[in-house]
C-alpha cells in the first residue's frame, strides 16, 4: 500500500449547452433560490439561458410539488422526463441576488456533489455563475479516500469520474482546467493528510514529495539524517531523534519565467506525527496528531500547482519533516540544541517541537534571498481556543500579513489577521540558552509561537505565518465541499497569495 494512488479527479468538459445525448445515468447540477414573487416557499431554477423553458417550468414544479425551498446549501433531488438525464439535482444558494460569491457557488457545488456520492457523471449549470467555482466545489465535494479500504468496507460504487460544466462565458475551458488544477492541489495535500502515520513517516513523505515535484519537473533536494546533522540542523535532529524513523529536509525549486520575476519561499511543518515527545500529550485525540504534518502538505502541494500553472515568480518551498517520539534517544526538556544558523534554544517543553524543525527551516529558506516568505503549520492548540477550527491565524509582518489574510478571505479559507505583541519576547527568555521554546504562561499561546519563529526571519524578507492547527483536519462532519480528515488548507490561500505577487510585485 506504499504506493498508494490517492484520489483521482474526475475529468472536467466544458460545454456551451445541454449535451444532445448525455449519458443516461448522468446527473444534472441546478442552482435555485427562493422565489419571492410565486408564493412563498418555492424555489425558482437560476442560470435559465442553458435550459429550454418547458424543462425549468417541470423542474420548478417538481420543487414545488415536494415543498423545496431553495434555502442555502438545500437540496432536492427530481426527475425531469423532458431532460435525458436520469435526475436532476437542485442545490439551494439562499436569497435571489444578483451575483453569488465564488465561496457560495464552490460550497453549493460540495453539497451537491457529496449528495450525489456514487454517482459517476455529472452536468451543471452551476459553473454559468463561476466555471472554476463551481469545478472546485464538485471535485472537492467528491473527495473521498480510500486507499486503506479492503475489500471488506471499500465503496461499492465508483467515486465521480466526469463533469460537464455547462458556462457560455468567454475562457470558460480555462477557468475550468484552472479550478481543476487548484482542487487536484488541494486533494493532494488531503491524501498525504489522511494517509496515516504507520504509512507516512518521514522518509516515506519525501520520497513522495521528490515523486510529486519531478513530476511537474522542479529541483528538487533531500537532505537525510546524516546531512541534517553535518549541516547543523539542531531542531530538526532534536525533534526527530525520538524515532526511528529518522528524519528529512525537502526543498523543491521551481523557477518561472519572466525577468526581474519576486522570489516567494514557503515553509510548511512536517511532523508526520506529535505524540509530544517526553512532554507526551494525553491518550484522548492522541491519534488527530497524523495531521500534524498538514503544513507541509500544503506547502508540496502548492509549489506543485505554481509550477503546473506556470506562474510567473520562482517558488522555493523547504519542507522539515520528523517524527516527535518518546523514547531513550528522545530529546529531553531542559536539554540545549542550536538551530540552524547558530542560535541556541532550551527545549522546555518536546510537545513545542513545530517551532524547533521550523526556525531551522526558514533560516534555510532566507539564505535564497527570498522577498516574501510564508510559513504555515498546526501550530498551536492554541489557535484553535482562539479561532475554533475553521479560521486560519495569519501572523506576520504588517502589510504582508493583512495582504494573505485577505486573500485567504477571497478564496474562502478565511484566514484572519492577529497581532505579535512585542512584549511577548520576555517570555521567552531562557536561563541558559538564546531563547527558550515556550513560555511560562498560557496567555496568547498562538503569538508566542509567531513571535518565536520571528527570532529566525530574515531583515528585509515580508513573512506571514499562518497557524492551521484546526482548519487543516475537520474533526467534525462534513459541510460544504469539506468532508471529514484532511482539508488542505491553506493551499488556495498560499496559491492565490503567488498568484497575486506575479500580478502585483
Ligand atoms: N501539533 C501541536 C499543535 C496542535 C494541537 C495541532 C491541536 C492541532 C491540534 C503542537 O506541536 C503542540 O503540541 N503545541 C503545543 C504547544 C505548547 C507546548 C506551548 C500546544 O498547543 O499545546
Ligand atoms: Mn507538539
Ligand atoms: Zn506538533
Amino acid at each position: 500500500m506504499s504506493t498508494a494512488p490517492g484520489y483521482q479527479s474526475p475529468a472536467v468538459t466544458v460545454a456551451s449547452s445541454l449535451p444532445k445525448r448525455p449519458k443516461a445515468s448522468s446527473v444534472l447540477i441546478v442552482p435555485v433560490v427562493a422565489a419571492d414573487g410565486d408564493g412563498p416557499g418555492d424555489a425558482r431554477v437560476v442560470a435559465t439561458d442553458l435550459l429550454d423553458a418547458a424543462a425549468v417550468g417541470e423542474i420548478e414544479s417538481a420543487l414545488r410539488a415536494l415543498g423545496a425551498k431553495g434555502g442555502a446549501d438545500q437540496v432536492t433531488r427530481v426527475v425531469a422526463p423532458s431532460l435525458r438525464v436520469a435526475s436532476v439535482l437542485a442545490v439551494g444558494l439562499g436569497s435571489a441576488r444578483e451575483a453569488w460569491t465564488p465561496e457560495a457557488i464552490r460550497r453549493a457545488a460540495g453539497v451537491a456533489a457529496r449528495a450525489l456520492s456514487g454517482t459517476e457523471s455529472v452536468i451543471t449549470t452551476l459553473s454559468e455563475l463561476d466555471v472554476a467555482a463551481a469545478v472546485e466545489g464538485l471535485i472537492l465535494g467528491a473527495y473521498r479516500f480510500t486507499d486503506f479500504r479492503s475489500a471488506k468496507t471499500a465503496p461499492k460504487d465508483a467515486p465521480l469520474q466526469e463533469i460537464t460544466a455547462l458556462s457560455t462565458a468567454k475562457g470558460a475551458k480555462d477557468l475550468a482546467v484552472r479550478g481543476a488544477d487548484v482542487a487536484t492541489a488541494v486533494a493532494t495535500a488531503r491524501d498525504l493528510v489522511n494517509t496515516p502515520p504507520s504509512h507516512l513517516f518521514p522518509a516515506e513523505f519525501a520520497r513522495r514529495a521528490k515523486a510529486l515535484g519531478e513530476s511537474v519537473g522542479l529541483d528538487v533536494e533531500v537532505l537525510d539524517e546524516k546531512a541534517l546533522d553535518k549541516g547543523g540542523y539542531g531542531g530538526i535532529v532534536g525533534v526527530g531523534k525520538g524515532s526511528s524513523r529518522p528524519p528529512r529536509l525537502v526543498r523543491l525549486t521551481y523557477k518561472g519565467s519572466g525577468r526581474k520575476r519576486k522570489r516567494v519561499a514557503l515553509v510548511g511543518k512536517g511532523i508526520t506525527f506529535d505524540t509530544g515527545g517526553i512532554s507526551i500529550k494525553p491518550a484522548a485525540n492522541m491519534h488527530q496528531m497524523t495531521s500534524d504534518m498538514g503544513g507541509a502538505a500544503a506547502v508540496i502541494a502548492t509549489v506543485v500547482l505554481a509550477a503546473k500553472q506556470k506562474v510567473g515568480v520562482d517558488v522555493i518551498a523547504t519542507v522539515p519533516m520528523a517524527e516527535n517520539m518518546p523514547s531513550s534517544t528522545a530529546q529531553r526538556p531542559g536539554d540545549v540544541l542550536t538551530q540552524y544558523g547558530g542560535i541556541t534554544v532550551e527545549v522546555l517543553n518536546t510537545d513545542a517541537e513545530g517551532r524547533l524543525i521550523l526556525a531551522d527551516g526558514i533560516v534555510r529558506a532566507c539564505e535564497d534571498d527570498p522577498d516574501y516568505l510564508i510559513e504555515t503549520s498546526t501550530l498551536t492548540g492554541a489557535q484553535t481556543v482562539a479561532l475554533g477550527g475553521r479560521t486560519p491565524g495569519v501572523m506576520g509582518s504588517d502589510a504582508f500579513r493583512d495582504r494573505v489574510a485577505r486573500l485567504s478571505q477571497q478564496v474562502g479559507e478565511n484566514g484572519w489577521p492577529m497581532p505579535l505583541p512585542e512584549e511577548l519576547k520576555d517570555d521567552l527568555k531562557s536561563t541558559v540558552a538564546d531563547i527558550a521554546n515556550v513560555s511560562g504562561s498560557r496567555y496568547a499561546g498562538m503569538l508566542v509561537a509567531g513571535v518565536y519563529l520571528r527570532e529566525f526571519v530574515a531583515d528585509g524578507v515580508q513573512w506571514a505565518h499562518v497557524d492551521v492547527a484546526g482548519p487543516a483536519y475537520n474533526t467534525g462532519g462534513p459541510w460544504g465541499y469539506t468532508g471529514k480528515g484532511g482539508t488542505g488548507v491553506p493551499v488556495r490561500t498560499m496559491f492565490a497569495a503567488i498568484e497575486d505577487i506575479a500580478t502585483n510585485g
